[in-house]
């Protein structure tokens, strides 16, 4: 086995190592979060895009977990653009029932990380199901509540499609944390300080300056002050 760093390596709990596998197309990498081992699998060459990679922002929403302690016991999650599942696995063992979402391509990666991750005891609390923002939302029920999304907001032409799935999942109660790297060019701030604010509550809540990376915990506003909305 080979090891090799990564240029995504960031913070204190992105280790560890990154392992090639036997297989060329697998590698593997080692998390610990919330006083958990995640081993996380990528896939490559499978045409994955975006999906094929840990994302910065999912790492720093799973430190955020930690550090606020959360707690998802009870709680009806789901997560929108899983890419490897990380983040919602973490949600999954820290007592959510949760449902990982992402493009057809993706799915196996997430199931594949679910099954390593992820003790048989609490699989029957995780569901891995194919959404596309903007065709498949209405497929899914509109009673989370936890919405989940890490580095989901960075291609400006998605963001009407994005918004009207989290209209459609959310109610009044729902909580929704979006962690976002903001990048010059993909209109990312504007989603977060013009697009959302039409519709729901939204409160920075934690940073991570050097990285510009912001959490977000959005909740829907009252029908009587929601702009129409975009169903
Ligand atoms: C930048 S990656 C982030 C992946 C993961 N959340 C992370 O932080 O590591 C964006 C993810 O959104 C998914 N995605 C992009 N457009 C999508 C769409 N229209 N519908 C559903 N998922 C989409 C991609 O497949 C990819 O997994």
């Amino acid at each position: 086995m080979t090891q090799v760093q990564h240029p995504e390596n960031s913070g204190n709990h992105v280790p560890i190592v990154e392992w090639l596998l036997p297989s060329p197309n697998i590698c593997e990498k080692k998390f610990e979060f919330c006083g958990h081992l995640l081993n996380i699998s990528r896939y490559f060459g499978g045409n994955l895009g975006f999906a094929a990679s840990i994302w910065e922002s999912a790492l720093v929403l799973c430190q955020y977990f930690e550090q606020e302690k959360i707690d998802f016991s009870g709680r009806k999650v789901i997560e929108l653009g899983s890419g490897t599942g990380i983040v919602g696995i973490l949600a999954v063992l820290l007592g959510g029932d949760v449902t990982m979402t992402d493009q057809e391509n993706a799915l196996s990666q997430i199931e594949h990380n679910v099954s390593t991750n992820i003790p048989s005891a609490s699989r029957h609390r995780s569901k891995v199901c194919a959404l596309s923002w903007g065709k498949d939302h209405m497929k899914f029920p509109t009673d989370y509540d936890v919405i989940l999304g890490s580095d989901i907001v960075y291609a400006s032409l998605a963001y009407p499609l994005l918004l009207k799935t989290l209209l459609h999942l959310s109610n009044e109660p729902t909580i929704i944390y979006l962690c976002s790297k903001l990048r010059e060019g993909n209109q990312s701030s504007r989603f977060h300080e013009k697009l959302l604010p039409q519709h729901f509550n939204c409160q920075l809540v934690h940073r991570v300056e050097d990285k510009d990376i912001n959490v977000y915990k959005i909740s829907k506003l009252s029908a009587t002050t929601r702009d129409d909305p975009l169903m």
